[in-house]
């Protein structure tokens, strides 16, 4: 038995179809970890300013210190190195780079990311960059947002800034995470930045953000030095009908509408999807080439997992009319969301069979527990580990069913700021202690690296790849 495994390790669960050049990363969001949220020039945020509505985060909690990353990351690259992964898909903030949205440009805040790209390589680490991870700029909100199009082409010209710097060492590049959670989080439930509840403008916001995904895929390959990688990160769910009624069979398809097609189908040239423009009532404000723009070929398709919808009708609940409704008997996560790897596998395989995308990589996956700290500091978080070997299951048994998977990046490197739910919900193969910001690798990231480790083995490959 090693010291670094007090209880006895379970045998690797077989991920023999996962590709040789499988690449195993952990992923962050700059204000989910960097704190420092005042320092060398950076300006508030959304997420700064929804920190300070009473009521909008639990606890109170705000993202002004996090996990200190902006001042502790030499440290961080340390753990990610110690952990063996290939890659690191983390995001820039903007109103670090562009305080007020556009114009000026902060070189401090560029500097920041600069460095942490060289240390990232001379770690070995590939870095996978995400231009717009919901820190949209305070000055650009007050000026509308997203449900302006004029939000769409300072996003680009923001892209441009970054990949102009970074290009000629970053290859992978995400426009947006998670349009879903930007427009219909945002804008239409109001749990999320700006913490809108309209309709209208929720459905403005969204096709803003796809337009600024197409406008700055092509505005990243234009600047960076090298040939740019380039993506966007989606969050859809399978969706189920929680019965055989046709109001729930209806349900679970605007429910899918809703998560998945109303994204899928535009990026795909498919424009934007007839029954729920029905549904909602409401026109996308598409304008000229526009839906050209928004479908520009990627290089491949980012897919962020942790659940699937059981899906019942819900015709006086707001918009899709549809409610997930709670499956009898399922594992629950701390963030009430249903465990359930077969999920994984089932998206991988049905989106690869109905939009056939180059490679997809799963951007994001892991899971909340009520992690328990030993007295000496370690956290035995038995359910993360399994949950996180049930999923890497998922993908190599996706992989056998022809998904072009090309890697994994575990959510999240670090516990960190869980947006509305704050610091209680937490998500890392790194446990850290707030008050004095101690990171201990948990179970689960021993285990990780054990993983990578073992393919490494079994495929012959020696070192990280790049
Ligand atoms: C995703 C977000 C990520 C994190 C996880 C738990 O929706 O992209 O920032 O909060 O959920």
């Amino acid at each position: 038995m090693s010291a670094a495994h007090p209880k006895e390790s379970p045998p690797v669960p077989d991920l023999s179809t996962l590709p040789p050049d499988f690449l195993w990363g952990v992923a962050t969001a700059a204000y989910q970890i960097e704190g420092a949220v005042r320092a060398d020039g950076r300006a508030p945020s959304i997420w700064d300013t929804f920190c300070d509505v009473p009521g909008a985060v639990d606890n109170g909690d705000t993202g002004a210190v996090a996990c200190d990353h902006y001042h502790r990351w030499p440290q961080d690259v340390a753990l990610m190195r110690r952990l063996g992964v290939d890659a690191y898909r983390f995001s820039v903030a903007w109103p670090r780079v562009r305080p007020d949205g556009v114009g000026r440009v902060n070189p401090k805040g560029l500097d920041f990311y600069d460095r942490l790209v060289d240390a990232l390589l001379a770690a070995g680490i590939r870095p996978f960059v995400t231009l717009y991870h919901w820190d949209l700029p305070q000055a650009l909100q007050d000026r509308g947002g997203w449900p302006e199009r004029d939000t769409a082409e300072a996003f680009a010209d923001y892209a441009a800034v970054v990949a102009a710097r970074l290009g000629d060492r970053v290859a992978d590049w995400t426009t947006v995470n998670e349009p879903l959670c930007v427009s219909w989080i945002g804008h239409l439930e109001g749990r999320m930045a700006p913490g809108e509840r309209d309709l209208a403008r929720a459905v403005r916001a969204s096709h803003h953000v796809l337009l600024g995904h197409g406008l700055a895929t092509r505005a990243i390959r234009a600047a960076a030095a090298r040939p740019a990688s380039v993506g966007i990160v989606l969050n859809p769910s399978p969706c189920e009908p929680a019965s055989d009624r046709p109001e729930d069979v209806a349900a679970a398809r605007r429910m899918d509408g809703h998560v998945n097609r109303w994204w899928l189908d535009p990026l795909h040239g498919r424009g934007y999807p007839a029954d729920m423009v029905a549904a909602y009532g409401v026109e996308p404000p598409v304008r000229g080439d526009d839906l050209t723009v928004i479908a520009t070929p990627t290089d491949y398709l980012g897919l962020n997992y942790y659940f699937r919808q059981v899906v019942a009708d819900d015709p006086t609940g707001p918009p899709p009319y549809a409610r997930q409704v709670p499956v009898p008997g399922a594992v629950h996560t701390a963030m009430g969301w249903e465990a359930y790897p077969a999920g994984l596998e089932q998206l991988l395989v049905a989106v690869t069979e109905e939009y056939a995308p180059a490679r997809v990589v799963v951007t994001e996956s892991g899971s909340a527990w009520r992690d328990e700290v030993t007295a000496d500091g370690t956290v035995e978080d038995r359910e993360r580990t399994d949950h996180l070997e049930r999923h890497l299951a998922a993908c190599a048994a996706a992989v056998d069913r022809g998904v072009p998977l090309a890697g994994y990046f575990v959510w999240s490197l670090l516990d960190n700021f869980e947006w509305s739910y704050g610091y209680d919900k937490r998500f890392g193969l790194v446990h850290v202690d707030y008050p004095t910001q101690r990171r201990t690798v948990k179970a689960s990231g021993l285990r990780y690296a054990d993983l990578i480790r073992a393919h490494r083995r079994r495929t012959g490959r020696l070192t990280p790849s790049r």
